[in-house]
């Protein structure tokens, strides 16, 4: 089976043409991050234009380089929720043009549900039941994955998503939007006890994460050093707040993986192309006798081919839209 999907969530135009969930014919990613860099983060407005004027030649482009026509796709897929809404919008109208023009199915998928499934597509063997650390720029989530398309969300952000805090913090270092990649460069130069970023505690559920404290310790760190006229070393604040993310993650993914018992674990989203997110996470799980699944890097951030893939599993369970689908900006997991 033949899956047209398309992603416009954020500030990524994509569009995909995938066989039987796993089998990735074309991924065509458009990124607008060259013109949001300006303004050190995501313009919605701007964003919403520019998927309208990339979205007909990426589905163009997905198809030729798929090798085929409308004529060979049997549906589409789209994210139609979280993210922000124009952009959002931009996407669903498209995939229900193409939808209603060619009498396909439409399949509605969730963002974060295709972020989880980028793992199917690099490791066809991930089956569920697993537990998955769900880390992007917009969300930072412990998930139970049941079945393919059920889902149980034990741990989640009380403030800033992982990615946001990486990003934050690299517009304070002096970094380009978004500045996660630029904070693992530097990282891997930089000296991770060089700095003690206390880790935060958070009342409640065990499982829950909060990085809101950690960013603002280094914000203000960086500012009093400027203040007093200290020079700040980018490659060691990069590493030490690294590491203190990495180690918060791995602290909180094992804890919950001791508690639900799960033998195999997946990361996705964004951050999870981080070398040492990767890293520290292999070895917490290998000390552990737990099987760790990583998404391969051009998988981790935003792309159509694992909505592609969700879109497969949706489209088995039964799911299907008509043309009355709307965008939603928020909806968890577990309410589709
Ligand atoms: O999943 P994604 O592409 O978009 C959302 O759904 O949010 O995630 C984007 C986030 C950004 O915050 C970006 O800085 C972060 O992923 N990211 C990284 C790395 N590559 C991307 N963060 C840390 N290290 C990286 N290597
Ligand atoms: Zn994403």
């Amino acid at each position: 089976m033949r899956i047209l999907a398309i992603e416009s969530s954020c500030d990524e135009t994509a569009c995909a043409i995938v066989e039987d969930g796993t089998r990735v014919l074309s991924n065509i990613v458009a990124t607008q991050i060259d013109e949001h860099k300006l303004y050190g983060g995501v313009v919605p407005e701007i964003a919403s234009r520019r998927h309208s004027e990339n979205i007909s030649w990426v589905v163009k482009k997905a198809l030729g380089d798929a090798e085929c026509t409308l004529d060979d796709i049997d549906a589409i897929a789209v994210t139609y929720a979280p993210g922000l809404i124009g952009a959002l919008l931009v996407g669903i109208s498209y995939a229900k043009g193409l939808s209603l023009a060619s009498g396909k199915p439409l399949i509605p998928v969730h963002h974060i549900a295709g972020h989880i499934a980028a793992n199917y597509i690099s490791h066809p063997d991930l089956k569920p039941p697993y537990l998955c650390l769900v880390v992007s720029g917009g969300h930072s989530h412990i998930v139970e994955v049941t079945d393919y398309t059920t889902y149980k969300v034990i741990g989640r952000t009380r403030d800033d998503a992982a990615g946001e805090c990486f990003d934050k913090v690299a517009r304070t270092i002096g970094f380009e939007y978004p500045g996660g990649k630029f904070i693992d460069a530097a990282a891997k130069r930089g000296n991770p006890d060089a700095y003690k970023f206390t880790e935060p505690k958070v009342s409640g559920s065990e499982f829950d994460f909060s990085f809101s404290g950690l960013k603002t310790a280094v914000i203000n760190l960086v500012h009093n050093s400027q203040q007093k006229g200290i020079e700040i070393n980018a490659d060691d604040i990069s590493a030490s707040f690294q590491r203190t993310v990495c180690d918060i993650l791995v602290k909180k993914t094992m804890l919950a993986i001791k508690h639900t018992g799960h033998t195999t674990l997946a990361v996705a989203g964004g951050v999870s192309a981080n070398s040492g997110v990767r890293e520290a996470m292999q070895k917490a799980c290998d000390k552990r006798g737990i099987k760790l699944y990583l998404p391969e890097l051009k998988y981790c951030g935003d792309n159509a081919a694992m909505i592609g893939c969700q879109g497969y599993y949706d489209y088995l369970s039964g799911k299907r839209a008509d043309e009355s689908l709307n965008g939603i900006a928020t909806l968890s997991l577990e309410n589709i």
